[in-house]
């Protein structure tokens, strides 16, 4: 019988995993249970560094960006000496069952970690990468491009008045979800993804001739896993003859109080991931697809996201 829960966050930070943890906590006390809160990710498990949380420990946290709870990307996590560590940890504190928010790489050591000790683990997927297969929406995504569109739109305002190209470089080393969301929300003329070879030489070929038309500015959306912006500018400019700008929009994009969206999909899978728990399973990850929350098991839930990276492409491309 499932007594005593713990709940951590794990690789990078995504607005929301404040209102999930909220989540676990308060849903989880309200279902008779015990909730540890683990201090940053597997590591706390690995060095026992948890407590015992009650109904106030997640007060005023549901506006807050980034996790009360820190996290890390743990590398000692991926031996077997350390997951022997964390899985003491877990005895030690009779800890019944696991709620592990994070992405693809968090479920991917959670699916290890289960497979060696059979401590029941559920995900709640969170990553503003939008990265984990089989789910449409992680915990975070919707601010995280919020975040840049809000960007892209100031950059829009200086790019038109002064007639310029930039090349925005945004998250997503392995991804270009947020690159080819902010491109297609804002009205971006051409965007870069890991997923997809770059074309230079067409990219400035529609520059070019955009420019023989009246078309003066223009903006290029690149993810940060298909090259560095000062790069392609540079390359830009000695193809075209026309001066590129940057700007880097790195780490703010992980920042910030999360939208409405990104609350309530963290303060629902909060909620089904206590029930999943008390329900006996585990091995999966839950996340928002086709309008409701979504199960999906451990080993799907980490292989290469499929989605709709040509659609994207060629509307970005028409509405230019
Ligand atoms: O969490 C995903 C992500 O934001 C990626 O988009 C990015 O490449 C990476 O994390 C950056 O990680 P770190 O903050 O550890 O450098």
């Amino acid at each position: 019988m499932m007594k005593r829960i713990a709940v951590l966050t794990t690789g990078g930070d995504a607005p929301g995993m404040n209102p999930a943890i909220r989540s676990v906590v308060r849903y989880g006390i309200n279902q008779k249970l015990e909730v540890m809160g683990v201090f940053r990710g597997w590591w706390g498990l690995i060095n026992e560094e948890l407590k015992l949380f009650n109904h106030r420990s997640v007060s005023g946290i549901i506006g807050q960006g980034g996790t009360i709870l820190k996290t890390a990307r743990c590398a000692e996590f991926r031996t077997e000496e350390g997951q022997n560590r964390a899985y003491e940890t877990v005895k030690k504190n009779n800890i019944d069952g696991l709620v592990v928010i994070g992405g693809n790489g968090s479920f991917a050591a959670a699916h290890e970690f289960y497979k060696r000790f059979n401590v029941p683990c559920v995900g709640l997927a969170a990553s503003i990468d939008n990265d984990v297969n089989g789910i449409d929406y992680t915990i975070g995504t919707d601010t995280a491009i919020n975040t840049a569109l809000d960007a892209i739109d100031k950059i829009r305002d200086t790019a038109t008045s002064m007639e310029r190209i930039f090349v925005v470089e945004v998250m997503g080393r392995e991804s270009g979800f947020i690159a080819l969301t902010v491109a297609l929300a804002g009205g971006c003329e051409d965007v870069i993804i890991p997923e997809r070879p770059l074309d230079l030489n067409a990219v400035c070929h529609d520059i070019v001739h955009g420019n023989l038309v009246g078309k003066m500015s223009w903006i290029i959306v690149l993810a940060e896993g298909a090259g560095r912006a000062d790069d392609i500018a540079r390359q830009i400019t000695d193809m075209t003859s026309l001066e590129t700008r940057t700007v880097v929009l790195g780490h703010v994009q992980r920042g910030g109080r999360p939208t409405a969206v990104s609350r309530d999909l963290a303060l629902h899978l909060g909620r089904s991931g206590v029930d999943c728990l008390l329900a006996g399973k585990t091995d999966i990850a839950l996340g928002f697809s086709a309008g409701q929350i979504a199960e999906v098991d451990f080993k799907t839930a980490i292989r290469k996201k499929e989605y709709k990276i040509d659609e994207y492409c060629k509307l970005i491309k028409v509405l230019t």
